[in-house]
C-alpha cells in the first residue's frame, strides 16, 4: 500500500528542487499535495504538470514571512482536502556574502524566511493538527545548522535555529501526537546552488558528487510518514559525508 494514501501534504517551496521533489513523491504515495510557493509561475506550470498525471495537487502563491497569507495557506487547504496531514516546511533562500559587509536589511530578510517564515508555517500547521488530532512536520534546516562556513552567517544562524525549534516545538507536542523532525540536507543539485559553486561543492563533499533533490525527498517520505514513527525532535542529515569529516 502506498505510504501516504488519503493524506494531505502542504509542502513550502514546492514549485522547486526539494520541495518540487517531495511534492512529486508524495502524490506517487497517495497523498493530496498542496504546493505553496512565492514564485506563482514556477508553481502554476508545476500543478498543470502534476495535473496532467492526474495526481491531486492544488498550486497556492503565499510568500512564508507573511502572517495572512500563512493562516490562508491551511484555511484553503481544510477547505479544499479537509484536513492537513503533513507538512514539509522547507521554503528558504541562501546567500553568500562577506559578514563584515552585510546590510542589516539582508540579515534581517534571510533570518525572516528561513527562521521566522519556518515559524510561522509550523505555528499554523500546529494550530490545523491539534483539531485533527495530530500530524507530522518535517522543517528544513541544513547541515549548516551543526557547522560553520564562512560568508553565510545569516543563514548558518537561522538553519540553526530551524534545528532547536524543531526539537522545542517536537517537545511542546509530543503529546498530542504530533511529530516534528528536520531534514539537513548538505549540497543539492537545485536552483538554490550557483552554477560556478558547483564544482568547488562536488570537491568538498566526501562522495564527490552533488545530492539529488530526490534523494532528499526519500528521507522526507521516511520524516513524513509512520515509518518514522517513533521519531520526533531528530535532525537527519543527508549530506554525502560533509559533517562526519
Ligand atoms: N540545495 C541545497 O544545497 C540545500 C542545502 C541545505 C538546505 N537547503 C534548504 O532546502 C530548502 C529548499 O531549497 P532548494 O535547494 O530546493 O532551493 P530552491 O531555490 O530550488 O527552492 C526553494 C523554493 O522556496 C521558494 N521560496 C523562497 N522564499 C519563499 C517565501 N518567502 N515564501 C514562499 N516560498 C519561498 C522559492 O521560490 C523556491 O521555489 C531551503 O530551505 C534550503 O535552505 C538546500
Amino acid at each position: 500500500m502506498a505510504k501516504l494514501q488519503d493524506k494531505v501534504a502542504v509542502i513550502t517551496g514546492g514549485a522547486s528542487g526539494i520541495g518540487a521533489a517531495a511534492a512529486r513523491l508524495f502524490a506517487a504515495e497517495g497523498a493530496k499535495v498542496v504546493i505553496v510557493d512565492l514564485n506563482e509561475d514556477k508553481g502554476m506550470a508545476f500543478e498543470a504538470d502534476l495535473k496532467a498525471l492526474n495526481l491531486p495537487v492544488q498550486f497556492i502563491k503565499a510568500n512564508i514571512t507573511n502572517e495572512e497569507e500563512v493562516e490562508n495557506i491551511f484555511k484553503q487547504t481544510v477547505e479544499s482536502f479537509g484536513k492537513v496531514d503533513i507538512v514539509f516546511n522547507n521554503a528558504g533562500i541562501g546567500r553568500v556574502h562577506p559578514s563584515h559587509d552585510l546590510h542589516y536589511s539582508e540579515w534581517r530578510q534571510t533570518v525572516n524566511v528561513d527562521l521566522d517564515g519556518v515559524f510561522l508555517v509550523a505555528r499554523e500547521s500546529i494550530r490545523e493538527m491539534l483539531k485533527t488530532g495530530g500530524g507530522t512536520i518535517v522543517n528544513t534546516a541544513s547541515m549548516y545548522g551543526f557547522v560553520g562556513s564562512p560568508g553565510s552567517a545569516a543563514y548558518n544562524a537561522a538553519k540553526g535555529g530551524v534545528i532547536n525549534l524543531t526539537r522545542s516545538l517536537a517537545l511542546e507536542y509530543a503529546e498530542q501526537n504530533i511529530r516534528i523532525n528536520a531534514l539537513c540536507p548538505g549540497f543539492i543539485d537545485t536552483p538554490i546552488i550557483p552554477e560556478e559553486s558547483k564544482q568547488a561543492l562536488v570537491a568538498a563533499t566526501p562522495v564527490k558528487r552533488l545530492g539529488k533533490a530526490e534523494e532528499m525527498a526519500k528521507a522526507v517520505l521516511f520524516l513524513a510518514s509512520d515509518d518514522s514513527s517513533f521519531m520526533t525532535g531528530s535532525s537527519l542529515t543527508v549530506d554525502g559525508g560533509y559533517t562526519a569529516q
